[in-house]
């Protein structure tokens, strides 16, 4: 079994410059001297925010718990940062913290843009573009419009019963006959992927490679390892969509192969597009998800024995889990110059919305840094806004409710193992190994 918090996770902090050592970890929201501002960036909203962004590690029950900063006074309500944060975005960017000015961004995407956000395939030298995410209104509606219905509360209905079978068979080997485990590696790692593989038809033996390919594409943060992942798996998707247009198997993939897209049928860079973003967007998101909201109640008992005893709020809990624990910080590329946040913001500048803030903002939240499992109403931003709200959302909220309604009638009340397991990066990264004893 992997390590992945040693072998990988820091590494990365301790190698990459610009980054905060571990033991050095002091949020610092003074402005920081940067070179080559563009102009129109006034030099006294340039942050550093490494620490907001989920590249160092914390030990707090509420990981986002440091994001309260931004909605204390002296916080601007727009800043900038100069170095590249993540993905595509190579030069600085803008970042918003607040729950109106994201709603904002996200709502207007014809000004914000999702061009070129999360297209890893560019790396490896292709042209087609993420999708659906990396299309603006109003093309963009012509591919939700064909992958709506494969991911509606129906369908997802239609998965539910597969999907606690497959549960409930990785908990046996989880929990029997045992008095401890791994369930971010043994249980939410494999989980999402099993379901995903049944979603789109791919064989069961493409388990273990996928897992591989996903972690190296999205954690390494190193070209020389990404690179082989990426052509591994753009190559595998090639050949498993001509297998498709042969064979038709059971799963969505036959129905996207055959898809019409504006009365003609889709081409097959769009096809790569939608299936590389699908394998992309579906797999680390839930598993971090799930491993994030058994750390959660493994410190918590009272919350444990609550969800034990009231099953019927574990839909709401999920909600409340997603709040509290969101994965990803959007980006988008500015269209057109505009206003945000009483901001002059020029075409070609990057925005970031900060959901890692955002959903925390006392404006908009009551208590916003309680966990309150029953929260009404809880509108967040870890499935993003506007029109690019996350397509699998029921399909994701179906696979954490599953998780927590099948393992907490099987596990005993449970801790975590060592304090080792408390430390989180609050972000995608999360927590790859998480050791909990019963
Ligand atoms: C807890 C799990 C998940 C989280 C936190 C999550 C988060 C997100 C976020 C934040 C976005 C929007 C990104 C942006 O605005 O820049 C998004 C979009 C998307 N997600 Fe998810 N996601 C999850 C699960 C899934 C699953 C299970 C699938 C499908 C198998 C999926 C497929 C997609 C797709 C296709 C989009 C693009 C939507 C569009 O552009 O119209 N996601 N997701």
């Amino acid at each position: 079994m992997t390590d992945f918090r040693k072998s990988l996770l820091l590494d990365r902090v301790l190698n990459n410059e610009g980054y905060l050592m571990v033991t050095d970890f002091k949020p610092n929201m003074d402005a920081v001297p940067a070179d080559n501002l563009p102009d129109h960036v006034p030099a006294e909203l340039v942050r550093d925010l490494n620490w907001a962004f989920g590249y160092v590690p914390v030990d707090y029950d509420e990981p986002y718990r440091e994001t309260e900063r931004f909605f204390k006074g002296g916080a601007p309500r727009i800043m900038y940062v100069p170095k590249a944060v993540r993905g595509q975005v190579s030069k600085g960017a803008w970042v918003v913290t607040h729950y109106d000015d994201i709603t904002h961004v996200y709502q207007d995407a014809e000004t914000f843009s999702t061009e070129g956000t999360v297209a890893y395939q560019w790396l490896a030298g292709e042209k087609w573009p993420a999708i659906p995410l990396g299309i603006d209104p109003p093309d963009h509606m012509k591919y939700r419009k064909l992958l709506n219905p494969f991911f509606s509360p129906k369908a997802v209905d239609n998965l539910d019963g597969k999907m606690r079978r497959n549960a409930n068979l990785l908990l046996d080997t989880c929990i029997n006959g045992r008095e401890d485990c791994d369930f971010s590696y043994e249980f939410a790692r494999i989980f999402p992927v099993q379901v995903f593989l049944d979603l789109m038809g791919f064989p069961q033996d493409q388990l273990e490679p996928f897992l591989d390919w996903e972690n190296k594409v999205l954690h390494s943060m190193n070209i020389d390892i990404q690179l082989p992942a990426l052509r591994g798996i753009l190559a595998y998707l090639r050949e498993f969509i001509g297998t498709v247009r042969r064979e038709s198997p059971e799963g969505i993939t036959t129905d996207i192969v055959n898809g019409m897209v504006d009365d003609r049928p889709i081409t097959d860079d769009e096809i790569m597009g939608i299936m590389f973003f699908l394998w992309l967007g579906g797999l680390d998101t839930v598993a971090a998800t799930i491993a994030m909201m058994f750390r959660r109640i493994a410190l918590d008992h009272k919350m444990q024995q609550y969800l034990r005893e009231n099953p019927a709020k574990i839909p709401d809990a999920v909600e409340e889990f997603l709040r509290t624990q969101p994965l990803v910080n959007s980006q988008r590329l500015v269209k057109r110059d505009t206003e945000l946040a009483g901001m002059k913001v020029k075409k070609g500048d990057w925005v970031i919305c900060l959901n890692t803030a955002g959903n925390f903002d006392p404006n908009e939240f009551d208590s916003p840094r309680e966990v309150m499992l029953d929260r009404q109403p809880n509108r967040h931003f870890t499935l993003s806004g506007g029109p690019h709200r996350c397509l699998g959302s029921h399909l994701a909220r179906r696979e954490l409710r599953i998780a927590l309604e099948e393992a907490l009638p099987r596990l005993p009340m449970f801790s975590l193992k060592s304090d080792e397991d408390r430390r989180v990066h609050p972000g995608l990264m999360s927590v790859r190994n998480l050791n909990i004893a019963w």
